[in-house]
């Protein structure tokens, strides 16, 4: 499974990759405001950060041929660059026509099960289900990536499910347990993701016992 960080923050991007266990970058058009301007050049600079894994660029045209174009642009960007598009019906030709070009996209705000199906019979490299927008709403967000994931080996599809709109280590929890092939984790779910208290517990009374010994040098 790989993971990606959902945000378009250089800095914390820079600290967490030390981790190693970061695959890709997630940006979207309201992480990218977030960070301020020259969204071009910060996007530049993260796909210098992570030459070796995906990241998502999205559109922001709305028109189907501005769209069109504007997606060539982003993937011209940088080899790693995957265009995002969202999942509207006006947007399926263009769709359509990048992936018969070759264009890497992560199609996004996917909610139902019959969207991604018609994503993955055009070929793309990832759908993006919007897991926390479904549970804002009371509906399991979850239950859909187990769908997905049944549909997506049923039918063979090469398309690849990025978990996303993930908003507590529960939802990756349930991400994991349903086989996305992908979790997009805003930065602070990242940092919970990381630890438990039981083990920070745990590293407390090993130290403690240890301290006992009273020895200064080991081994
Ligand atoms: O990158 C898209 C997605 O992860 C956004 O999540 O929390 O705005 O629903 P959210």
């Amino acid at each position: 499974m790989k993971l990606f960080l959902d945000t378009s923050d250089i800095d914390v991007l820079r600290e967490y990759i030390k981790t190693g266990v970061i695959d890709g970058v997630t940006t979207n058009p309201s992480n990218l405001s977030k960070a301020g301007n020259q969204p071009r050049k910060r996007i530049e600079e993260i796909t210098t950060l992570f030459k070796h894994g995906d990241v998502s660029v999205e559109v922001t045209e709305q028109d189907p041929a501005a769209m069109y174009k504007q997606a060539l642009e982003i993937a011209a960007l940088a080899p790693n660059v995957v265009v995002k598009i969202p999942c509207h019906a006006d947007y399926y030709p263009v769709i359509h026509r990048l992936a018969q070009e070759g264009i890497n996209m992560n199609i996004t705000l996917v909610f139902t099960v019959a969207q991604a199906l018609m994503m993955c019979k055009l070929g793309v490299r990832y759908i993006s289900p919007f897991v926390g927008r479904w549970d804002e709403i009371d509906v399991d967000g979850i239950a859909l990536l187990h769908e997905l994931r049944a549909m997506v080996d049923n039918y063979g599809f090469s398309t690849m499910i990025l978990a996303a709109s993930l908003r507590h280590v529960r939802h990756l929890n349930g991400a994991i347990n349903a086989g996305a092939d992908v979790a997009t984790l805003p930065p602070e779910v990242f940092v919970k993701a990381l630890a438990h208290p039981l083990t920070d517990r745990g590293i407390e009374r090993f130290n403690a016992d240890w301290a006992k010994l009273g020895i200064r040098q080991f081994p």
